[in-house]
């Protein structure tokens, strides 16, 4: 008797002083483990005669359960004290001041191409991306320019040594728009497409309106039995869409483009609103006028052919636009230059917050 009274005093004792959760473990271990003292004693009930059997037998089951149950206690103890502890070190102090507001904000271009991937996402097109680092294959004689093609002149290329050629011999250049994003995405797969391509461009030209590097944004759409009904349509909805008007008013004029044929020049109205042109309404009505905006037509067969696809199977329309024009006759910017100037005040006054997310649900034009 005085055995058992002494192990279970002993066994609630030092549960009780168990100063971690492995201590505690231990203890378990050694009283109701396979081999713990309390489970020995469990064993001896069989060898005990009925009658010690009915005396021993509650004695040993409450030992047991008083040190089973004790800990219990010890283990929500000591998790509660841990837990007390690691909140006291997590604590948030909300009497501390606010931090500064966010720094840094979107640039008008980045915001321009978001919104424009928005737009066309809309209308079914992926966004495709090809190396501003291009060959002449197919920057140039792809796109139906071949070596001794005057339009190859008008591009003022920066061309990289003589020695600078791919596998094939062709020399290397900045690209000098994105059209070459056409051929790559026509080679690689296939047709139907459509697609835009936003990126940067280079030549070699610099003035209020004109830097070394710009940015354009292709449009292609290959697929069978295609339009200049279809080009019309994108144009107009995306533009509509970009301006936010749905008076937007587009005169198609006949150009020129060695990789389109028929190519139009895209011009939109525009109306003097207190000295200032306001794109929207009809160029022709008195007081409005007719403002280029981009290059587009029908994708050159031979084009087609150059990439790899049958032109009787397959036709398409193709269109580039400058995406920082774009983005000066949204926002009101009127100096190119600054775009890539790097000025503070200037990025803080255009820029755009990186939560104004465009979304065609939220309306893409996003304020400042
Ligand atoms: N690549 C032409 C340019 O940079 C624009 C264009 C693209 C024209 C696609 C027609 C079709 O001037």
């Amino acid at each position: 008797m005085t055995d058992l009274d002494q192990l279970k005093t002993d066994a609630l004792t030092r549960i009780e002083n168990a100063p971690d959760a492995a201590a505690l473990e231990a203890l378990r271990i050694e009283f109701l483990g396979k081999q713990g003292s309390i489970s020995g004693l469990m064993k001896t009930l069989g060898k005990m005669t009925p009658e010690e059997r009915q005396v021993q037998g509650p004695l040993l089951n409450g030992l047991r359960t008083e040190t089973a149950d004790a800990i219990a206690v010890r283990k929500t103890m000591l998790e509660d004290a841990e837990l007390d502890a690691r909140l006291a070190t997590e604590i948030l102090d909300l009497t501390l001041p606010a931090p500064e507001a966010p720094k840094g904000s979107v640039h008008p271009v980045s915001q321009v191409m978001d919104e424009l991937a928005e737009i066309f996402a809309d209308l079914g097109f992926s966004v495709a991306t090809g190396p501003e680092i291009e060959d002449e294959w197919h920057n140039f004689t792809a796109l139906n320019m071949a070596e001794t093609h005057p339009a190859r002149a008008m591009h003022d290329t920066f061309y990289f040594g003589d020695n600078h050629r791919d596998a094939d011999g062709n020399r290397m250049l900045l690209r000098t728009h994105t059209s070459p994003v056409q051929i790559r995405s026509m080679v690689e797969n296939g047709a139907p497409i459509r697609l835009i391509a936003p990126g940067r461009v280079y030549r070699s030209d610099s003035d209020a309106t004109h830097t070394p590097m710009f940015h354009q944004v292709e449009g292609l759409v290959i697929d069978k039995a295609i339009h200049l009904g279809h080009l019309k349509w994108t144009l107009e909805t995306f533009l509509k869409a970009f301006f936010e008007r749905d008076d937007i008013v587009l005169r198609l004029r006949p150009s020129y483009f060695p990789f389109t044929e028929p190519s139009v020049e895209v011009d939109v109205g525009w109306q003097d609103v207190k000295g200032r042109r306001v794109l929207g309404g009809d160029g022709d009505a008195p007081g409005h006028g007719w403002m280029e905006l981009l290059g587009s037509g029908m994708v050159n067969t031979r084009v087609i052919e150059f990439a790899g696809l049958d032109p009787d199977e397959w036709q398409g329309f193709a269109f580039g636009v400058g995406v920082d024009r774009l983005a000066m006759l949204k926002y009101g910017m009127d100096d190119l230059r600054a775009f890539f100037d790097g000025d503070q005040r200037w990025l803080d006054h255009y820029g755009f917050s990186p939560f104004d997310q465009p979304t065609l649900s939220a309306g893409v034009g996003a304020k400042a």
